[in-house]
């Protein structure tokens, strides 16, 4: 089966309002002509507004980073997924390790706010990834398989339509060092067999998998070439308008 390619840059804690509106302007020049890709951009909280103002009528959808499980309520801090929607955002990334490392996110915290966004218009991008010891230590498919079956708990299968899977080795974010071609297709593949097993042939072979850590335009195409991998969710590389673009064109 054929699937369309999903290319998401990750922004992180980079870019004010002002940088956002910025890098947009250009970035939809650049990328006006694109087909075929689905594109997204998630800036902070604080540029979605603009973000959103800038990309109507274009090719590029919206993602915020984060959201509570909780429709409003004393959380101070956080954001819930109508807000989001106010704005309107079209994505957003949940359970990046990022969100785990430095914010106490688990599997199941990550499903609370999968159930509460899934309940919305929103799409969420579940991210998941074995951290350096346990590649080391030869449980890769198990973690992988635990984040999967706990993160996505309760979710139904027609539910499995509207979500994008990020795979993301934790020791490939940010680092330089990418998962070679194989090593992401081996866990891209155990990945969709794994949703085989669980929801179905109709479902895994429709979903889409992105990779993630360290992709840069030179190494885009060689990781998209490969079966299982279905895009790239970009934190570094999307910072940089032409990195960005090139590897947007990889995909197409
Ligand atoms: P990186 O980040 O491309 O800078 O490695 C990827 C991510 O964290 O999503």
């Amino acid at each position: 089966m054929k699937r369309k390619k999903i290319i998401a840059g990750n922004w992180k804690m980079n870019h004010t309002v002002t940088e956002t509106s910025g890098f947009i302007n250009e970035f939809k020049r650049n990328i006006a002509d694109v087909d075929g890709v689905d594109i997204v951009l998630c800036p902070t909280f604080t540029s979605l507004q603009i973000a959103v103002d800038l990309t109507q009528n274009t090719n590029i959808a919206i993602g915020a980073q984060n959201v509570h499980w909780s429709k409003n309520g004393a959380f101070t801090g956080e954001i819930s997924p109508s807000m989001l929607l106010d704005i309107p955002v079209a994505y957003v990334i949940l359970g990046h390790s990022e969100r785990r490392q430095y914010f106490g996110e688990t599997d199941e915290t990550v499903n609370m706010r999968l159930k509460s966004t899934l309940t919305t218009p929103l799409k969420p991008i579940v991210c998941i990834g074995e951290k350096l010891d346990e590649r080391e230590s030869g449980i890769t498919e198990k973690i992988i398989s635990g984040q999967l079956n706990d993160g996505l708990k309760d979710i139904t299968a027609q539910q499995m339509n509207d979500i994008v899977i990020a795979y993301e080795p934790v020791w490939a974010i940010g680092t330089g060092v990418t998962a070679t071609p194989e090593q992401a297709q081996e866990v891209h593949a155990f990945i969709r067999n794994l949703i085989n097993e669980k929801y179905g042939v109709n479902v895994s072979e429709s979903i889409r998998i992105q990779y993630g850590g360290s992709v840069k335009s030179k190494n885009a195409d060689t990781l998209l070439t490969q079966s299982d991998i279905d895009g790239a969710l970009v934190g570094g590389a999307s910072l940089d308008c032409n990195e960005f673009v090139n590897i947007i064109r990889s995909a197409e």
